[in-house]
């Protein structure tokens, strides 16, 4: 990171020197990181980290099973686009890729897709199904007509020494593809065990979330600017969080220039990042009357799934300690009564602290979180404040993220190969002898640099690509 000023990197070098004692300083190191540049002959390197082509030379790396994919190269990439983008891997029958897994429990998979536009590929024919493990993450899933490049992202705890990530096309007219996988092991706080389940009847927790599977579905700094992978500790992105916003009359963007006190056994920055915490709304009593009104945020989920709801605050906003008590609520629901931040973080401003809750959409497709007033709420003072919100699917009763089929069921949906009878044995070989012959000549196999197919210039956000190399 640069710094602009001189006078900025000596006042927080002063600072530091000041609060060091009480702060926790642990940079975090992933045993497993894998970064995967699909359909590449080179590697790409992004914001400091290094994407393996899985197309290097005729010998595949050791992670790339598959019988007939093709490597498309973007000939026409802008050339300050994402180099991730550059390259594609296609698949046009079942795939999978096999990552060695050193430490067990919950890791980060990030799927990263940019739509193809190439003359022997239609994107229209972009249509598949991705299980992890024994999860459905995605199924009859296809970009859409959508620019700008989309990252899926899933928390999976996994228990043994190797992570299976399959592709298939939904069917053999259809066909996968990726731009780039990441799989990363998460800190070991970063899914609890156990969360407050949100039931307007009575108090109870939702257990063994740890072997849920959870696609995060939003991610959202709240009342701040996007946050790119470069500024976050697991290369995460947080969106601004205006479209959501269902009701902000009367509440406050604040912006802290500070430094955030992340203290031992509290929120660590793996939890949120600095400039999540940063920036926040409120609601903020200027005279001698509370206000009666609370902030609201809302999401369209869709129906027949649980959701984990995680939701960050930390007071940057007080002039002092235990001026600020407010309630939460997620849809409607009172979760959290009189919230004391000076108390939950240990009488520390400006230290982070967050809540999870689990709420089960069955029944709406929109999911709201508030806060507002309580009836401790002080006058002259800040009477409610969210810094970020984040909202996690969790796999449904068939192990599945996306619909009603289970893994078993999507896999068996494949014809099994030769069925074991002569002729349709030969008539397939022939098909795919004359298949190659004809592919050979348009297509690379296994990601031979020098065929790789050309697609067409496409249209990437400017801004965004340049604000990654920034800072
Ligand atoms: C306090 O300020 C709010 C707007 O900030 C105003 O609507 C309200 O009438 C004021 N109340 C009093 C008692 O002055
Ligand atoms: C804030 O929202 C909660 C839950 O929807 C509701 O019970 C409460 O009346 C609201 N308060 C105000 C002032 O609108
Ligand atoms: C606030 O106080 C009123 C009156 O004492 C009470 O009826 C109400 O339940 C309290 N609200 C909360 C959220 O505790
Ligand atoms: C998610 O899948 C796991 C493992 O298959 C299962 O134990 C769990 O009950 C599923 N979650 C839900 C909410 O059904
Ligand atoms: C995916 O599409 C296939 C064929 O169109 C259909 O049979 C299947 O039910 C779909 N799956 C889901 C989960 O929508
Ligand atoms: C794809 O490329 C073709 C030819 O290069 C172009 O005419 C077409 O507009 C492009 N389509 C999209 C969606 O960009
Ligand atoms: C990282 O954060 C700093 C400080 O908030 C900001 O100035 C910079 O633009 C950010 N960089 C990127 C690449 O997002």
């Amino acid at each position: 990171m640069e710094f602009r000023n001189r006078n900025l990197v000596l006042s927080l070098l002063f600072l530091s020197l000041h609060v060091l004692p009480s702060l926790s300083f642990t940079f975090f190191s992933p045993v497993d990181n894998h970064l995967v540049n699909c359909g590449s002959a080179t590697d790409a390197t992004v914001d400091n980290r290094r994407f393996v082509a899985d197309g290097s030379h005729r010998s595949k790396t050791p992670f790339c099973h598959w019988d007939s994919s093709v490597s498309l190269r973007n000939d026409n990439a802008l050339s300050d686009s994402p180099k991730l983008y550059d390259s594609a891997r296609v698949f046009r029958k079942p795939s999978k890729y096999e990552f060695e897994i050193r430490e067990k429990g919950t890791h980060m998979v990030r799927f990263h897709f940019h739509n193809l536009n190439s003359s022997k590929f239609d994107s229209i024919d972009a249509q598949f199904h991705i299980l992890i493990d024994d999860f459905v993450a995605l199924s009859n899933f296809s970009t859409g007509n959508s620019f700008s490049p989309m990252i899926k992202e899933y928390l999976i705890s996994i228990n043994s020494d190797k992570l299976v990530i399959r592709f298939l096309p939904s069917e053999t007219t259809k066909f996968a593809f990726v731009n780039a996988i990441e799989v990363i092991s998460a800190p070991k706080d970063l899914v609890p065990e156990t969360a407050q389940f949100v039931n307007p009847e009575k108090v109870e927790n939702f257990d063994g979330l740890k072997n849920q599977a959870l696609e995060v579905v939003y991610r959202v700094n709240v009342g701040g600017p996007k946050v790119t992978p470069f500024n976050d500790t697991l290369w995460r992105t947080w969106l601004p969080d205006d479209e959501h916003l269902e009701s902000s009359f009367g509440s406050e963007r604040v912006y802290f220039s500070g430094r955030i006190k992340y203290q031992t056994g509290g929120p660590s920055r793996e939890i949120g990042p600095d400039n999540v915490y940063k920036t926040a709304r409120l609601i903020h009593s200027r005279n001698s009357s509370i206000p009666s009104l609370n902030i609201t945020w809302g999401f369209s989920v869709t129906k027949g799934y649980k959701y984990l709801v995680r939701m960050h605050f930390c007071d940057i906003a007080s002039i002092s300690l235990e001026l600020l008590f407010f309630n939460v609520y997620v849809n409607g629901n009172l979760v959290y009564k009189d919230l004391d931040l000076s108390e939950v973080t240990g009488w520390m401003l400006a230290s982070p602290y967050y809540a999870d809750f689990v709420v089960d959409q069955s029944y709406s497709d929109v999911l709201s979180v508030s806060v507002g007033p309580s009836n401790n709420s002080l006058a002259y003072a800040i009477d409610g404040i969210l810094n970020g919100v984040e909202i996690m699917k969790l796999n449904n009763s068939m192990g599945s993220l996306d619909g009603s089929d289970c893994a078993g069921f999507v896999l068996g949906r494949w014809p099994q190969r030769g069925g074991g009878i002569l002729i349709p044995l030969i008539a397939a070989a022939l098909l795919v002898l004359s298949l190659s012959i004809v592919l050979r000549r348009r297509f690379t196999f296994g990601g031979q640099e020098s065929a790789a197919v050309a697609w067409s210039k496409l249209p990437v956000d400017v801004s965004e690509i340049n604000a990654k190399h920034g800072g």
